[in-house]
């Protein structure tokens, strides 16, 4: 089988650590072998993420000022619309000059498909080699060739809070709950106090929850080993955090279905909702609000003792038959130096996949974010395309919302969740 397993990924090592140096691999050139016009397709269409796209682009046009952005992003966290728009676009013979793309087992899709041109020679051309960590180049890579560029890594298991609903309702803000049933009681607790307990959005943003709750429960072995057959789906372990899932599902927003995880940040900013669990692009949302890191909003990763760091990277591809083959690889370039890397993860609450990016200057949240994934174990994110192939999710999703809309219960969804991964650990 050619599918690699994730799990070659460990913290150790793998710090985004600060070595100071300048300047990228170079640009400059805006040779063009297609016209002037580069294609970017993303699905960061609006608000920060629009903002951390707006940061690449002003880099890239210092980097290649004769070349010419053009914006391709389709809105929908996650690439919830994206996703499959971009594989209309695949099969059609009409693809962008380059798409955005998360490292691990979903972009093994669009290899296996023979969608994704090999990008190796950019990797010699632009020392990229050594500056990202190698096993996060070996998620992107399939029989020695590399399909994409990481531009940036960003955690997924993380709590959000609003620290003053959380003192209205007699919460400790700066106390860490030491397991996913203290959480609850304490979301329960904010519940009580008259606002949402736990905000959330549309089904990808209730996987993303799933995940976060399946890796504090389970542990990092247990749930890295529900994506390679070696952890039990039927198991009790997963039965108690199905169980857990269904508990903050009711103290949620009712609206979700009709939401983006923009929508649920934008309850905790307008105070009307006390927690939410996100990937740390939220945090750009807090920092665009200009709230205050500790004073007006607060995290913590959902644990269950052990650290944990959900894993998720986004690359960038060329695609086979890109009109604009040159432009791709500057887009590619401007992404993967220091300073398009710098520029983009200070906007958008990421932090830089290479190891030689000065990261002094990032913010408090970030820090820990560098701290984190250096020191804890390492778990792939299943919402955001590191864990599964994309087939996988999109099963997992439709029995997740078949949930959380009532139509199946808590031992009828573990029961399709373990029929899942039956057919794809075998696939
Ligand atoms: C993830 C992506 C992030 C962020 C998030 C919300 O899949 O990797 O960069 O955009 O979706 O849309």
């Amino acid at each position: 089988m050619r599918r690699r397993n994730f799990l070659l990924l460990s913290g150790s090592g793998l710090a985004a650590a600060g070595l100071a140096a300048c300047g990228g691999s170079g640009g400059g050139g805006g040779e063009s072998g297609g016209g002037s016009e580069v294609e970017v397709f993303t699905w960061w269409a609006q608000g920060s993420e629009k903002a951390g796209l707006d940061a690449l682009v002003e880099q890239f046009e210092k980097d290649y000022p004769d070349l010419t952005f053009v914006n391709g992003s389709v809105a929908g966290g996650a690439g919830s619309a994206a996703k499959d728009m971009l594989q209309s676009r695949l099969q059609a013979g009409d693809p962008p000059d380059t798409f955005q793309a998360h490292a691990g087992l979903e972009l093994a899709d669009y290899i296996d498909a023979g969608q994704l041109e090999d990008v190796s020679d950019l990797y010699d051309e632009y020392g990229l080699t050594e500056a990202f960590p190698s096993d996060l180049v070996e998620l992107l890579t399939l029989d020695d060739e590399i399909y994409s560029v990481p531009s940036n890594i960003h955690r997924s298991n993380v709590v959000w809070t609003n620290v003053e609903l959380l003192e209205a309702a007699g919460i400790d803000p700066s106390a860490v709950p030491s397991d996913v049933d203290a959480f609850i009681a304490d979301v329960q607790k904010a519940a009580d106090s008259g606002v949402t307990g736990l905000s959330i959005g549309t089904t990808w943003t209730q996987v993303n929850l799933l995940e976060a709750i399946l890796m504090a429960d389970l542990g990092s072995e247990a749930y890295n080993g529900l994506w390679t057959g070696e952890t039990d789906w039927n198991g009790a372990e997963v039965t108690t955090a199905v169980g857990h899932f269904e508990q903050l599902i009711a103290l949620t927003n009712t609206d979700r279905d009709g939401l983006d995880w923009t929508d649920a940040t934008q309850m905790q900013i307008d105070g009307t909702a006390a927690y939410s669990v996100m990937g740390d692009w939220a945090v750009a949302s807090f920092q665009q609000a200009e709230w205050e890191d500790g004073k007006d909003f607060g995290y913590f990763p959902l644990t269950g003792g052990e650290a944990i760091f959900g894993f998720l990277a986004d690359s960038f591809t060329l695609p086979v038959g890109a009109p604009n083959p040159d432009g791709a690889k500057a887009w590619l370039d401007t992404i993967s130096s220091q300073d398009g890397q710098l520029a983009f993860s200070l906007a958008k609450g990421s932090i830089p996949a290479r190891t030689d990016v000065d990261t002094e200057e990032f913010p408090a949240y970030q820090q820990t974010a560098i701290t984190s994934y250096a020191e804890d174990a390492i778990s792939p994110s299943l919402a955001h395309g590191a864990a599964t192939p994309v087939a996988w999710l999109n099963e997992i999703s439709d029995a997740t919302s078949k949930f959380t809309t009532g139509a199946s219960d808590v031992a009828g969804y573990q029961e399709e969740l373990a029929t899942i991964a039956e057919k794809h650990a075998s696939a």
